[in-house]
């Protein structure tokens, strides 16, 4: 072999006695085949089998099976963020002339999502009160094959009454996908009560130090992961290996991160319910929390992420009270090691219940810091804000 073959030929070495408790980063383009007609037959490899780099890898197979086993579902499909897994399957399960019913506190791109692209294209949707629970039904026409669940909602923190909808919806014949990423699936497992996908922003929890995206799509039903597998396909849409290592590796540490952040949550949050410049703490912990039944009743706990709504007047020093923090950094996103605040325009995504608070919402997402240090950080920036 000359030098210039050998160059392009690595070594096959032993791999004998190698045992990592880490998994290995496989990146590939190509896959190659031990002859040709294997090479004919690779769309008879299925679900598990390899056939080119963006539709898999074992790396990203191992975090795909850990899902899987973790929602209790059949398979799942990595995608490259929270918002694509969203989109995916609003694309795959809709058609011109069908409709998707989305709680009125839904993550906000996905309503855009529905505005911006899928009603110029003949697919409709309805906004329905996350505290409709069984009361769904009277929303749900013969269009109607998709229903969203997103619980806690997003910034002001509804509990949903996830059975009683996935019930509803289910017997009127509708899909139900259920945004998951506030819990996870250590604090809630949508497919266990009937939904037909559980989805994560990977970027969020599992991730776990703010490096990555990454979404993902749990299935119930290997038929529903047949028709996103060939929307991915046709469409071009695969994950990087080396975000899924990342993703691998925050995974191991997912439970006692969560188990950390949701305690200081709840203590955060049951605290400042008292604090002169707080109106209203939403936390599903809280029995003021809207909800706060069906998340004793189904989830396992709490997780980082909460809102306060401050009381009016308090907006004039909030910005200089924000900038002027020094453990909390201001940014979109959660799930990280560092605690976060960021104001939410809660105001202007409400259509179904107008929301008349006059304050400002801010969310609050707490990290792995010292609770004494980012206690004493966010009582110094409320003590700014004079009401
Ligand atoms: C509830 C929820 N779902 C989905 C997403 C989207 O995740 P990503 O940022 O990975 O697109 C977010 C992001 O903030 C979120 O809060």
């Amino acid at each position: 072999m000359h030098d210039l073959t050998q160059c392009v030929h690595h070594p096959r070495v032993s791999t004998e006695g190698y045992e990592s408790l880490a998994v290995p980063t496989y990146r590939a383009s190509t896959i190659v085949y031990p002859d040709a007609k294997s090479f004919s037959n690779r769309s008879g490899r299925g679900f598990d089998g390899y056939t080119y780099g963006l539709h898999g890898t074992p790396t990203t197979r191992t975090l795909e099976a850990q899902l899987t086993l973790l929602h209790g579902g059949v398979r799942t499909a990595l995608v490259p963020s929270g918002q694509a897994a969203a989109a995916m399957i609003l694309l795959t399960f809709l058609m011109p002339g069908d409709r998707v019913l989305i709680p009125d506190n839904v993550y906000g791109p996905v309503r855009y999502f529905c505005n911006d692209y899928l009603k110029p294209r003949g697919i409709d949707h309805g906004v329905y009160d996350p505290m409709i629970g069984a009361g769904i039904t009277g929303e749900i026409d013969a269009r109607t094959k998709l229903v969203w669940i997103e619980s806690p909602g997003s910034a002001t923190m509804e509990v949903q009454d996830v059975p009683a909808i996935i019930a509803a919806a289910k017997s009127a014949g509708a899909l139900v996908a259920c945004d998951n990423t506030w819990a996870s699936p250590l604090l809630f497992k949508p497919l266990a009560h009937g939904a037909d996908f559980a989805v994560e922003a990977l970027t969020k929890h599992i991730g776990g130090h703010s490096d990555l995206l990454l979404g993902s799509i749990t299935f119930a039903d290997i038929a529903l992961r047949q028709q996103v597998k060939l929307v991915l396909r046709d469409m071009g849409i695969g994950v990087s290996p080396d975000e899924v290592a990342l993703a691998l590796r925050g995974i191991e540490t997912m439970g006692v991160r969560l188990r950390h952040v949701g305690r200081v949550s709840e203590r955060f949050a049951a605290d400042l319910q008292s604090h002169p410049v707080v109106e209203r703490v939403l936390h599903p912990a809280l029995p003021s929390c809207p909800g706060h039944a069906f998340w004793k009743r189904d989830m396992a706990g709490s997780s980082g992420v909460f809102s306060l709504v401050l009381k009016p007047g308090a907006e004039a020093n909030l910005e200089r009270a924000m900038t002027e923090l020094q453990i909390f950094a201001i940014g979109a996103s959660w799930g990280g090691t560092r605690s976060l605040v960021a104001t939410t325009a809660v105001k202007a995504e409400r259509t179904v219940n107008p929301w008349t608070s006059e304050g400002t919402v801010l969310r609050v997402c707490i990290g792995l810091e010292d609770e004494s240090d980012l206690w004493t950080d966010l009582t110094a920036m409320l003590g700014k804000l004079a009401v």
